[in-house]
């Protein structure tokens, strides 16, 4: 594989007018296989999945539960029952907040920890539950490098901790958490441990088993395949005694005027009609990747990154967040340039085709404690090159000169 030919897959690149598409981590570019995987579904296969007993709808539902064995098998989990379809990320962690009490009691006295680097999708929710039950928030910070250390770990997660939710990968560090070592000691003390992979899935191999994750949860559209479908998974005995948080058809297994029982694990937790194409788009873009290889994916992703901090440093006035080892990034730059808006830089960057994230990046709390309102953000993935590096770093040079500088 080279990353020529894997450019080739995506139509975007293959525009003679293509742009640098550098926000990945916002979302990625989905290749052929996957749009011709939803198109497929809803030409060949379309009728409401789990309901109609007849063939046409026997084989939707088919397509939809293979879409959860091969999801099972990519992030390694033992059974495809512990694999739900959900929206995306963030529905994933607002089911777990809205359902966990039922599994887990957590009251006054009690601590649910974060880190500072959390994306509001993993952070609102656990102030909400927080503020509900009385549980005390607690913060784990990372160093200036977006590293958390075992002190903290052992400092903040106690024997007050019910629960534990962080990034594996944080949105705007490029961070890898040290996630084995926060779900252990939650472990220790019989907490709960939630990961919230969606900056990690794309970009290296994810076992929840050997990680031993409790929840885990992440999008299909940061991983090449379509938006509107994302996964939580979860272990087998902890989804059993989550309650689930939307009710109505297809969750359930008897319904009485007064009550209702409701169908077993992932079933329960996913009311109303599904989102087949979806899954099934994201079913192709599990083997797509696996046929990749994440070996190729990192190592593209590491040049281009290495590269990239190379370059950027030599420009004046810059300043780069997070780590100084481009192997600790995953794909991701977040930089400032004195004086000149983050805003302005993105508008910039885009007149020269160019697309980067510019904002809070959803992770307020960690501009706060960077000191920053905002920042830019180029997030590489495989398909990018050294050329579109060499194009970009070209115009950011010019960013202060335009600004007047
Ligand atoms: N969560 C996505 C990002 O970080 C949208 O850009």
């Amino acid at each position: 594989m080279n990353t020529m030919d894997f450019r080739k897959d995506f139509a975007l690149f293959r525009s003679s007018n293509a742009p640098v598409y550098f926000d990945n981590s916002a979302t990625t570019q989905r290749p052929d296989c996957v749009i011709e995987a939803v198109a497929d579904f809803y030409r060949n296969s379309n009728a409401n999945p789990l309901r109609g007993l007849y063939d046409l709808a026997l084989k939707a539902t088919e397509k939809y539960e293979d879409a959860r064995k091969t999801v099972a098998s990519f992030i390694g989990a033992k059974n495809p029952s512990q694999i739900v379809f959900t929206r995306n990320t963030t529905e994933s962690l607002n089911l777990v907040s809205e359902s966990i009490s039922s599994a887990v009691k957590i009251g006054e006295g009690d601590d649910i920890v974060v880190t500072v680097s959390e994306h509001h999708s993993n952070l609102l929710p656990w102030q909400r539950l927080a503020k509900r039950t009385g549980a005390k928030l607690v913060f784990m910070e990372p160093d200036m490098t977006g590293l958390i250390s075992d002190e903290e770990i052992r400092s903040k997660i106690t024997e007050r901790t019910k629960l534990v939710a962080a990034a594996h990968v944080s949105n705007v560090w490029g961070r890898v958490n040290p996630i084995e070592k926060i779900i252990k000691r939650a472990h220790s003390f019989g907490a709960v441990a939630v990961i919230d992979g969606a900056q990690a899935v794309a970009h290296m191999k994810v076992d929840v088993s050997s990680l031993d994750c409790d929840l885990y949860a992440f999008s299909g559209h940061k991983m090449l395949a379509p938006m509107g479908i994302g996964v939580l998974y979860g272990k087998a005995e902890l989804l059993e005694r989550m309650e689930p948080f939307m009710l109505g058809g297809e969750m359930i297994e008897y319904v009485t005027r007064e009550d209702a029982t409701y169908a077993e694990v992932p079933h329960k937790f996913e009311a109303g009609t599904v989102n087949a194409g979806g899954a099934a788009g994201l079913a192709r873009a599990c083997a797509y990747i696996s046929d990749t290889g994440f070996d190729f994916i990192r190592t593209q992703e590491t040049e281009l990154t290495s590269y990239l901090i190379g370059k950027m440093n030599s420009i004046r006035g810059i300043e780069l967040y997070g780590s100084k080892d481009p192997d600790e990034h995953n794909g991701i730059i977040s930089f400032n340039i004195k004086d000149c808006h983050p805003h302005d830089v993105a508008s910039i960057l885009n007149e020269d085709g160019i697309c980067v994230r510019a904002g809070h990046h959803c992770a307020q709390p960690l501009m706060q404690f960077m000191g920053i309102g905002s920042c830019v953000r180029a997030s590489v993935y495989a398909y990018n090159t050294l050329e579109e590096a060499d194009r970009f770093v070209k115009c950011l040079k010019n960013v202060r000169k335009v600004l007047g500088y």
